[in-house]
Parts: structure tokens; sequence; C-alpha cells
């Protein structure tokens, strides 16, 4: 039985691969939208898939979100390289301090016994507020620092969702759904083809360094992902996704 299981998810992995056209896709068994554990189990195999790609002098960037808060706690505890650096790909606090994507830098430091930095610039600043916060020499520094990065392990969310947590107002959400937004990665959101529609207001990685990074490693499951995931699989062929088998069931069933 488990055999069968092991064998229809690797059919998974390569149907999916196929049909989103990226390097490389991982699918844990079950949805994380009804079970926490598949949450966990994504969590664990993106920590080992970061892992692998650590190389002394890598500095590694992250996202925030539920997913990157499993994806810190799954990591093993142990060095695997030294001068490893991690940063915030971008700013954002918004309310709970564990999933902010400082706390997931911090804690994966701790975890890969590496250093880190810390980037505190809020989400949704205006235009005028913005620019004197990017001449802040330690913001300055972090937004160099990104430019450097070679990995990326980042969430995937749906811009309905992630709009209302960040707190958009109605306008703002109106208007990007109304121009088809269907995911959000790193503050940006996107088309179902890619297609930017809007970036947050906030200091972080562009789309043009998200092309650039050797190494970018997206993580999002459950059925109600899939367009999102679908979107941000269409940036860039070199990329690696981790997924989980309800939200590759349901790529399969809408493409
Ligand atoms: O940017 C998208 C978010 O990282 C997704 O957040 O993992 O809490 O669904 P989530």
């Amino acid at each position: 039985k488990i055999m069968h299981r092991i064998k229809g998810i690797s059919n998974l992995e390569e149907a999916l691969t196929n049909l989103l056209k990226v390097d490389k896709i991982l699918i844990v068994p079950g949805n994380s939208d009804d079970n926490n554990l598949t949450l966990k189990d994504m969590g664990k195999v993106a920590s080992m898939t970061l892992r692998k790609l650590i190389k002394e002098g890598s500095i590694i960037g992250v996202t925030g979100g539920t997913t990157m808060a499993h994806v810190a706690e799954e990591m093993p505890l142990g060095k695997v390289a030294n001068d490893v650096l991690v940063i915030p790909a971008r700013g954002g606090l918004g309310k709970e301090v564990e999933t902010q994507s400082n706390s997931i830098a911090a804690k994966l430091a701790k975890k890969l016994d590496a250093n880190y930095k810390l980037l505190h610039v809020p989400d949704n600043v205006d235009k005028v507020t913005l620019n004197a916060i990017l001449n802040v020499p330690d913001v300055k520094e972090i937004i160099e620092l990104i430019r450097d990065m070679d990995i990326l392990i980042f969430g995937i969310g749906r811009a309905d969702v992630m709009a209302k947590r960040r707190q958009l107002s109605k306008e703002k959400i109106d208007d990007i759904i109304n121009k088809g937004a269907v995911a959000e990665a790193f503050g940006h959101y996107f088309n179902i083809e890619g297609k930017e529609v809007w970036e947050s207001l906030t200091v972080g990685i562009s789309l043009d360094t998200f092309q650039k990074i050797d190494n970018v490693i997206g993580v999002a499951g459950g059925e109600e992902k899939a367009e999102a995931i679908m979107a941000i699989a269409s940036l860039r062929k070199n990329m690696t996704i981790i997924t989980d088998e309800g939200a590759a069931k349901k790529i399969i069933k809408i493409a």
C-alpha cells in the first residue's frame, strides 16, 4: 500500500513538472487546507531542499507566512557551511510576530548556526515615507544584500487572501482582483499568466532580482492555492516548487 502511494506521488510529480514546466516539483501526500500535518511535511521537505543548496558564503532570502514559518520550524539543527547569512527578502511586518519574515529569518539562522539581518519596514507605506526609509543606512545595506542573494525560499499566497491580510483598502483589493490577480509572492501580485498586476509599497526584492537569483524555491500547498501556484510557476523555469497532493491534483484538474 505504501509503495503504491509513493508511486502515485512520483507519477503526480512527473505530471505536474511537465504541466507547469518548471525544473523540479516535490509533492507531499495530503491537502494542507484541511490537515496541518501536511503543512509540517511540506516544511520538512522544503527545509531539506534548502539545506542541500547552502554553500559557504550563501545569502538566503526568506519571506513570511504560515508555510514559511513551518519551513523554519522543521529545519533540523546544525551548521551546513561557514559565513551563511539569512535575510528577509522583503519588508512588511503584519500582525503576527511568528509569521513575519524577520522572525523566520532569525529562526532559520539560529537553526543553521548562521548570521541574520533584519529589515524593519512596514507594509503599505506611502511613497514619500518609502523614499525616506530607503535612505536609512541599515535598510540600504539589506537592499544590497537582497540583490546578492543566491537562494530565495518563499511562500505563495492567493491574491485575495493576501490583499486582505495586508489590510489593503477595499478599492485597492477590488482593483487588483479586477486586473485578474490570483497570486501573491514576495509582495508582488500576479495574474494567472504570471504577469505582474501590482506591487505592494514596501522595500525588498524586485521582479528583476527574482529572475537573477541562482536558486529559488516556492513553497505552497492546499487546493485553494492551485491557481496561485500556477501563476508563480510561470515566472521562471529554473525553480523548485514544493507543494502537496491537494494542490497538485487541483492544478491538473483545472489546467
Ligand atoms: O506571500 C504569500 C504568503 O507567504 C503565503 O502565506 O503561507 O500563510 O499561506 P501562507
